[in-house]
């Protein structure tokens, strides 16, 4: 989709539908107060249909009497109810209304100032109309045909906002290049798909370098949960890394890894079969660092950044690993498996500690669809949280609550890693019973780490649309790409 600046005058915009929005009580929609008399009169009664809570929408013609040939009116609700995803979410009904209307072109009046910083409403309207008019038809016939191909932001021209405009082009394609890998089902893609996926990252002018380690590889470096994990599964096992360097080679780097189990059974340890299609979606960490990387080189950023993505199948079968078990990790500690569904802790915490040996990073982040229980505790819209570093933990709240992608802390002391604690091995793959199942995961992989700066991200529950997933524009069914934004606004804000 193209999308330009304009600072023309919103009612001699030429376009097939000149799109604006309203608050309840004000009566008003931006940018359009000289209309002309009668059209005048049908935005007043449009505006009125549009009142109470934010997203509806009304059209009216314009009948030749104005350069749109309609006027589209969005409420935002109330002006004591808005916040900063108000326009994201708004922009995003707009779009779909748009679409519906099978026009293939749009301009939205971006709101003034005193509403919100220009920049800020920039970012959210690109955000709402791009995330939201993705659709996953890869394996269908009939395929979504009407593509808007362009949008006309009318604003004030700036540098700052031409500036906002680019990096969230490149920013939202991150997201819907995440959203692509995650939807396909496991039989289109292995842990040999990922390893593709990554190599086209790779070319002379993105700056990031590919390295993959086999199965026989794996093995042979001593990176035992992957090689178990794995070995039930026809399908190899793989450890992606991802090097984008364009910081000072003294600069330390930021290691992202990714969960990607790109099927998970629950190995011998069966999943029931209700919901088990689902499991497609456990390969969603590796596909968000897919997405952080991809939009960290097209943006350029002057920092070094390694992207590590761990992936497996978890099957079973004749060579799966089993319950009673006991491996040895990456650092050398040992665990013994109580269980071979708890399997993304045992790969993370193999490429966790591969990544602080290997890069002494100044931080690693992690993102994966870990555990049941973190559904339990925070639900569908808010991912978990933990953490070793306080200023780490503040960061990334401010970049969550710019994205809107929430996340919630839990906390992590010395007794929850004694949960993990077992008879025969350094550690046991699960906790007790069903207690703090979120936590115990994270407490696994605390130590993987020796001393650096860490914040893991489980996105069980948000990674892709659930049960009680709440209905947003943006967020279209299928795999949301979670955690893109943040990581983005985290890494640019350095
Ligand atoms: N991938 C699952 C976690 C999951 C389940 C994510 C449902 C999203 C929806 C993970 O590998 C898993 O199976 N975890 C177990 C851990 C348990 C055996 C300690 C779980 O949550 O039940
Ligand atoms: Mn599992
Ligand atoms: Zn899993």
């Amino acid at each position: 989709m193209k999308i330009e600046l304009d600072s023309s005058d919103p009612l001699k915009k030429k376009t097939k539908v000149l799109c604006t929005f309203s608050f309840d009580g004000s009566g008003k929609a931006f940018g359009i107060d000289k209309i002309e008399k009668t059209l005048g009169v049908a935005v007043k009664q449009s505006i009125k249909e549009v009142k109470g809570d934010s997203g509806k929408v009304a059209v009216i013609h314009t009948l030749g009497k104005q350069s749109a040939d309609h006027i589209l009116m969005a409420g935002l609700g109330k002006k004591a109810d808005f916040t900063n995803d108000t326009i994201r979410f708004v922009s995003g009904k707009i779009a779909k209304k748009v679409r519906d209307m099978d026009l293939h072109e749009m301009a939205i009046v971006v709101p003034p100032e005193s509403v919100s910083n220009v920049t800020s409403s920039v970012v959210q309207i690109i955000e709402g109309v791009k995330l939201s008019l993705y659709t996953f038809d890869k394996f269908k016939k009939k395929k979504e045909e009407h593509k808007i191909q362009k949008l006309s932001l009318l604003a004030q021209k700036s540098k700052d906002t031409t500036n906002a405009i680019n990096a969230s082009s490149i920013i939202t394609d991150g997201v819907l290049f995440t959203r692509d890998v995650a939807n396909l089902p496991a039989n289109e893609c292995s842990p040999s798909t990922l390893e593709k996926f990554a190599k086209s990252l790779v070319s002379s002018k993105s700056k990031i370098k590919c390295t993959v380690f086999s199965k026989k590889e794996l093995k042979t470096k001593g990176f035992g949960g992957i090689t178990a994990v794995g070995q039930g599964s026809k399908n190899e096992s793989k450890l992606i890394i991802l090097e984008y360097k364009n910081g000072k080679t003294s600069d330390k780097p930021t290691v992202i890894v990714g969960k990607a189990v790109t099927f998970d059974t629950g190995g011998i340890s069966l999943k029931p079969g209700d919901k088990m299609d689902e499991m497609k979606f456990d390969k969603c960490g590796g596909c968000t660092v897919l997405g952080i990387m991809k939009a960290v080189s097209e943006l350029k950023l002057p920092i070094n950044v390694i992207g590590i993505i761990p992936s497996v199948e978890n099957m079973p079968g004749g060579e799966s690993y089993r319950p009673g078990d006991i491996i040895r990790l990456y650092n050398g500690k040992t665990a013994e498996i109580l269980n071979t569904d708890a399997e993304g802790r045992l790969i993370l915490a193999d490429a966790i500690a591969f990544g602080e040996k290997k890069y002494s990073p100044r931080e690693i982040i992690d993102f994966a669809t870990l555990t049941g229980a973190c559904i339990v505790a925070l639900g569908n819209n808010v991912a978990g949280m933990i953490t070793n570093n306080e200023e780490l933990a503040w960061r990334v709240e401010t970049s969550s609550k710019t994205t809107k992608e929430e996340v919630w802390r839990l906390p992590l002391n010395e007794d929850y890693m004694d949960m993990i604690k077992s008879e025969v091995a350094d550690m046991k793959n699960i906790g007790i019973g069903r207690a703090a199942g979120t936590i115990t995961a994270a407490a696994f992989l605390k130590n993987a780490i020796a001393n650096t700066p860490w914040i893991h991200f489980d996105i069980a529950g948000v990674a892709w649309t659930q049960q009680a997933t709440k209905n947003k524009p943006y967020n279209p069914k299928g795999a949301t790409g979670f955690g893109v934004r943040l990581v983005l606004d985290y890494l640019k804000g350095k």
